[in-house]
């Protein structure tokens, strides 16, 4: 659907590398679960601590990751994601994610996250690979 936003849920998606190389009927199936929404700068978009319910895609943008084992905020921007681990480990938040500038972003609930994954083992083992570093106590 195509919201205020300016751009389609398929535009969207279509900024999001890990979406890149999917087949069309598995993109379909990402579209209809995916939900745009647009955060403001200075928005506390997940807390540390938190119970999570989804994670995000990052569409355009920027965001900066806090959490108290990391020196730095680790930045990321178009075609990152957050808010997985929550949903993979079944744990609280273990950062603060806060917008940096205005952001698009693709919602994705934490019930659909998973049958995603089950469904697709290329998708998870991307997913996997990027949580499995980030656990990591002094990963950037
Ligand atoms: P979650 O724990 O659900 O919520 C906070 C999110 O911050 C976390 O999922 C990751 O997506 C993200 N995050 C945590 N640590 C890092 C890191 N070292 N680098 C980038 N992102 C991180």
């Amino acid at each position: 659907p195509r919201l205020d936003l300016g751009l389609s849920t398929t535009e969207l998606i279509g900024r999001v590398p890990l979406f890149a190389g999917l087949a069309p009927d598995r993109l379909g199936r990402i579209e209809r679960l995916l939900r745009p929404s647009l955060a403001m700068p200075g928005e506390v978009l997940v807390r540390r601590g938190e119970r999570g319910d989804s994670m995000y895609f990052i569409s355009s943008g920027a965001v900066a990751v806090t959490l108290p084992g990391l020196a730095q905020p680790v930045r990321l921007g178009s075609g990152d994601f957050f808010g997985e681990l929550a949903l993979l480990d079944d744990r609280p938040r273990n950062a603060d994610v806060v917008a940096l500038a205005y952001c698009r972003l693709l919602v994705l609930d934490r019930r659909d996250f998973h049958s995603l994954l089950d469904e697709d083992a290329d998708l998870r083992g991307h997913v996997e690979e990027i949580a499995a570093a980030r656990r990591m106590p002094a990963a950037g």
